[in-house]
């Protein structure tokens, strides 16, 4: 389509990286197909093509384009974004898909850092029947987890637990503490000083991105929750900075309660997310836990 190559040519020109994609992503959504049919479409009617052409102006201008259709894909699923939380990335559907193969039906889940849910979503999705826990403290993301926990309960996946808390905060879930079989976590992993994208700094929340100087504010804590709440043999899935595949490995053969840990790399060859195995036979009191 015409209109879709000139606003690929436009994007390229002000610089987004993924042009046409984008170009077509909006194009689909105005004229509610899959992308992969816009092909054989003649063409836009002309309001069609003035909703199209505000759409490429306010990408140009920075919006992230899940921002603009209202909707991010992630694994199999469509889940509702928008201002006030993360977008999901297509590199987190490697954590998840780690999880997933490990994750039976029955077993209980815990996504800490859940966002709009993305991870403790496509888990409740792809492994049905599990007990999934999504934590979150942003008053902002809540709404929009509590919005696509209902909707794929209705389309009829596994309901998830919603929980409003800190992940920092040793109370968080105690009461499940020894009894998870699996931990999965993306947090803000960005060291403060470090400078992002436009579109990431303009639009993605700032705590959903940045954890203190050295990016690790948040996964340190999490380590430790993560192995009080782990049953002995339970799995740990966190992901991180490409700066850190040796930082996050060491952190948790520091904690001493865990086993088998491995750094794992994205298709882009980046280091991405460590995952290890809750040790038997090691306390949960440890380092100043409880
Ligand atoms: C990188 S985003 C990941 C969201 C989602 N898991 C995903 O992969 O798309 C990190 C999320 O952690 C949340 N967060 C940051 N610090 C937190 C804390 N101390 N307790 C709970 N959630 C926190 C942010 O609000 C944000 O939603």
């Amino acid at each position: 389509m015409q209109a879709v190559a000139r606003a690929t040519n436009f994007l390229s020109r002000v610089g987004m990286p993924s042009p046409r994609v984008d170009a077509e992503i909006l194009a689909s959504h105005v004229l509610g197909v899959p992308r992969g049919r816009l092909a054989l479409i003649d063409g836009f009617t002309a309001d069609q093509l003035a909703e199209f052409d505000a759409l490429v102006a306010r990408r140009a201008a920075g919006e992230p384009v899940q921002h603009l259709v209202g909707s991010a894909g992630f694994r199999y699923l469509e889940l509702a974004v928008g201002p006030g939380v993360f977008v999901p990335r297509p590199e987190t559907e490697l954590l998840a898909g780690w999880g997933v193969t490990l994750i039976t039906p029955g077993t209980t889940v815990v996504d800490l850092c859940s966002g709009s849910g993305a991870i403790a979503l496509a888990v409740a999705n792809e492994v049905p029947g599990t007990r999934v826990y999504a934590v979150e403290r942003s008053a902002a993301a809540l709404p929009w987890l509590r919005r696509n926990a209902e909707a794929r309960a209705a389309a009829g996946d596994t309901p998830i637990h919603v929980i409003e808390g800190d992940v920092t905060d040793l109370a968080v879930l105690a009461d499940l503490d020894g009894t998870v079989d699996a931990v999965l976590c993306n947090p803000p992993y960005v060291p403060s000083g470090v400078a992002v994208p436009a579109d990431v700094a303009d639009h993605d929340p700032y705590d959903a991105v940045f954890a203190g100087a050295d990016g690790l504010a948040v996964i340190r804590p999490v380590i430790a929750r993560a192995a009080a709440l782990l049953r002995p043999g339970g799995v740990f899935g966190v992901e991180h900075d490409d700066s850190h595949g040796a930082a996050v490995p060491a952190l948790l053969r520091a904690d001493g309660r865990f086993t088998d840990i491995e750094d794992h790399r994205d298709l882009a060859g980046r280091p991405r997310y460590a995952t290890a195995v809750r040790a038997r036979g090691v306390a949960s009191e440890h380092r100043g836990e409880r």
